[in-house]
């Protein structure tokens, strides 16, 4: 299948490092290293879909251009610093990091399980890219996490439908779809991301030890600042549209405001975070 877009669709010729933000290229290092690792999920998914050719296709084209994502984002980084060892630093994030490849089945305990919990992933970095487009004004990363914030839009809709292909063959609850979509929510801020936060900004590879919970915090601090109030009311909505309940009705109106309140609290530190050094 033709990509959507690749790497000589970006204007790399227009980099202004005159408007690179430090905190921002921490969080995009990050970012570019959990995209990379499509592929380990792509293998992951199309284990637990053994048998449904049509969305083992679909997997393996979502990997590609989640790879895409790691790369071109990656590639910004090094525009940004020269010096930054993309390829040791990914080596060293996949040497420290494995998601479980030889599961015949979810994780999450079955297949339309799974498929809400991607769409809850989807939902995650299409809110996360758009808020980095909307708060930087370098103009190439903001025309790369457009395109990628668009990929991660379509994403969501590519598993809803495989969702609801599912749920006509195997029910589950929507009190079960909502603790689901719940449970991947408070993973947003797992292992994964902030041994990749640890990898991508420690200041050699290979890296000292791995401290999680400093990680976490420099890495929440860092990028919920960029969301605004639209930001996560858009997201919520596809939430509760995967859970099966009305996107903007009161509950999703009140977990709006409790999720703003949660990212708020974990900003609060902001101010005594380290000087971020060389970007
Ligand atoms: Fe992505
Ligand atoms: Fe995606």
């Amino acid at each position: 299948m033709k990509p959507h877009w690749t790497l000589e669709d970006i204007p790399w010729d227009q980099f202004d490092r005159s408007k690179v933000n430090d905190d921002l290229v921490r969080v995009v290092r990050a970012a570019s290293m959990v995209e990379s690792n499509a592929a380990d999920y792509a293998t992951y998914l199309c284990n637990v879909f053994k048998g449904d050719a049509e969305f083992a296709a679909a997997a393996v084209q979502w990997a590609r251009e989640e790879v895409q994502h790691g790369v071109a984002l990656g590639r910004w980084a090094k525009l940004v610093d020269p010096d930054f060892d993309y390829d040791a630093r990914f080596a060293a994030f996949r040497a420290g990091y494995h998601i479980p490849l030889d599961a015949d089945t979810s994780v999450r305990g079955s297949r339309p399980g799974e498929l809400i919990a991607r769409c809850i992933v989807e939902v995650g970095t299409s809110s996360y890219y758009t808020a980095i487009a909307d708060a930087t004004d370098e103009p190439v990363l903001r025309e790369i996490c457009r395109r990628i914030a668009t990929d991660e839009w379509r994403h969501y809709g590519l598993f809803y439908r495989h969702l609801h292909r599912y749920l006509e063959q195997e029910k589950l609850s929507r009190s079960k779809r909502a603790w689901i979509a719940f449970s991947r929510m408070l993973e947003t801020e797992d292992d994964e991301l902030r041994f990749a936060y640890h990898i991508a900004n420690a200041p050699a590879i290979p890296a000292t030890s791995f401290d999680r919970r400093k990680a976490g915090t420099e890495y929440a601090q860092r990028t919920y600042r960029l969301y605004n109030p639209n930001h996560i009311e858009r997201a919520m909505g596809m939430v509760f549209k995967a859970v099966g309940f009305a996107p903007h009705g009161w509950l999703s109106r009140l977990l709006t405001a409790l999720v703003r309140y949660a990212m708020a609290l974990r900003t609060f530190r902001w101010p005594n975070l380290p000087a971020s050094g060389k970007a």
